[in-house]
């Protein structure tokens, strides 16, 4: 029976792993090997790019807020909740989670127009996710989770916790309609006060 003798491995992986030269890789599985660690390179590299020159990170961006005493803050005591739109005309919705709801129970947006949701637990862990659209993210107690979407059709869905909870974890959700951008009307409530990253 014909011996091959082993193929040289490259190089570099020899230098960094000396044991790398008795290990049979086969040549084909070679090549899959740095195609998948070319593809990781890629994915690191856009998530890279995206958080550095797109500002896209994700939810929680370790903004700290204290869940206990939530009613005491500013940004989202009570009647402060719910749609409002700043100054620069940005859309903000301020909402708050809690066993066994999100308050308010239910809001009016507009479709089709950029919208910047602020999230905050006031007890335990929960989540949130509305069907249909790329709207879900975690709700760490502590943390303001922010993420900016726009919903392409009107309709109203539902809201609902994806973050096991508690006993009433299955009965916790809420609704959001959305509207046809121009039949939504701003809500006529004072001017949002409390830190985004719009100010
Ligand atoms: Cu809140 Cu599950």
């Amino acid at each position: 029976m014909h011996t091959e003798p082993t193929k040289p491995k490259s190089q570099w992986l020899s230098k960094l792993f000396p044991q790398w030269a008795h290990i049979h890789i086969d040549q084909l599985e070679q090549k899959w090997i740095a195609v998948s660690l070319a593809a990781v390179a890629l994915f690191v590299g856009v998530i890279t790019l995206d958080a550095l020159f797109h500002g896209i990170n994700p939810p929680s961006k370790v903004e700290t807020i204290d869940s206990a005493s939530l009613h005491l803050s500013k940004e989202f005591a009570e009647d402060n909740l719910g749609v409002q739109v700043d100054g620069q005309g940005n859309i903000i919705v301020r909402m708050v989670a809690g066993r066994y709801s999100f308050f308010p129970k239910h809001i009016d947006v507009p479709a089709e127009t950029p919208l910047t949701f602020r999230w905050v637990s006031m007890d335990v862990l929960h989540g949130v996710h509305i069907p249909m659209t790329n709207m879900s993210t975690m709700i760490v107690p502590g943390y303001v989770a922010e993420i900016t979407t726009s919903f392409p059709k009107p309709g109203d869905y539902p809201l609902l916790c994806n973050e096991y909870c508690g006993l009433g974890h299955n009965h916790m959700w809420s609704n959001i309609s959305v509207i046809a951008k121009e039949n939504w009307t701003a809500p006529t409530k004072p001017a949002a006060t409390g830190g985004t990253s719009h100010e």
